[in-house]
């Protein structure tokens, strides 16, 4: 199973700071936001990884991360997008490099304090199809949410006015190859671009997705100032463990108590 990141986009909503770089290479307490992605695929076992990226800092990537053997990884892969044409539009440039394998998409401004191993395992023994993962939060209208019934997900409204369950779908994806085509099919939303969600409800009419429940804490460190802010404030007081995960120190255990939430 491949790991695909997406790290492009132009990351207006945190302008001016997004003026000079990408989003996802803004510090995150005592690293680049990119590393965290990166770090929660290989902690699940995920040992080649594409990153998707676009703009004018495309090349900071490569200097940061080279082939990303700081991580561990077989091989780190970097495509190019265009232009922002959409979370679908920037997964379409991976076809290439998932040669038909069963692919895990996280996107690059997503950070949780837990494991996905688990996620990942079942995925890996399910048949084909689709993998989403859900956390129940205050601010549904601000991501795609799921309407869930019984033990399934009939539908995703993507940033609903009126949401009809307080599930947002986090951006951890997995799918079958299958995934490709369905992405050629859709349509440009009223924002205009290709979206995820969309794919999304292609699988769920299939009767092909499947879901979890996030454990642990979950932000979209890329969604305004004060979220990234906030974000940094929780990866700093559960930091010890994250910290440990990506770079060795000398003794990150005196630094922080890690704090359970
Ligand atoms: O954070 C989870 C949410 O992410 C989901 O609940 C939503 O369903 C999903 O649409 C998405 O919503 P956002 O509006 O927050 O997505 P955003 O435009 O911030 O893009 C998320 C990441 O995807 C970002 O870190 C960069 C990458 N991206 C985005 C676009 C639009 C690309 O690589 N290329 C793109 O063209």
């Amino acid at each position: 199973m491949k790991g695909i990141i997406l790290a492009g986009g132009l990351g207006t909503r945190l302008s001016p700071l997004t003026k000079i770089t990408n989003k996802h290479l803004l510090p995150l307490y005592d690293k680049p936001m990119i590393f965290y992605p990166i770090q929660t695929l290989v902690n699940a076992g995920i040992e080649d990884i594409l990153i998707v990226t676009g703009g004018n800092n495309a090349g900071d990537f490569l200097r940061l991360l080279g082939n990303g053997k700081e991580f561990g990884l077989k091989g780190l892969q970097y495509a190019y997008q265009e232009c922002e044409g959409g979370i679908a539009e920037a997964l379409s440039l991976a076809e290439h490099f998932a040669e038909g394998e069963r692919i895990i998409v996280m996107l690059g401004d997503n950070i949780i304090e837990g494991a996905i191993a688990g996620a990942v395992k079942d995925f890996r023994r399910q048949k084909g199809g689709a993998k989403i993962l859900l956390k129940e939060v205050d601010n549904p209208q601000d991501y795609g949410v799921a309407e869930i019934k019984g033990n399934r997900v009939v539908h995703i409204v993507e940033k609903p006015k009126d949401p009809v369950s307080n599930y947002a779908v986090i951006g951890i994806y997995m799918y079958d190859n299958t995934v490709f085509d369905i992405v050629r099919t859709l349509k440009p939303s009223g924002r205009g671009e290709l979206e995820i969600t969309d794919v999304n409800n292609v699988y769920i009419e299939r009767g092909r997705m499947t879901y979890d429940i996030l454990k642990g804490w979950w932000a979209d460190a890329g969604a305004s100032i004060d979220r990234l802010l906030k974000v940094n404030m929780l990866v700093y007081e559960s930091g010890a463990n994250k910290t440990d995960l990506v770079q060795k120190r000398k003794n990150p255990a005196s630094k922080h108590t890690p704090a359970r939430r």
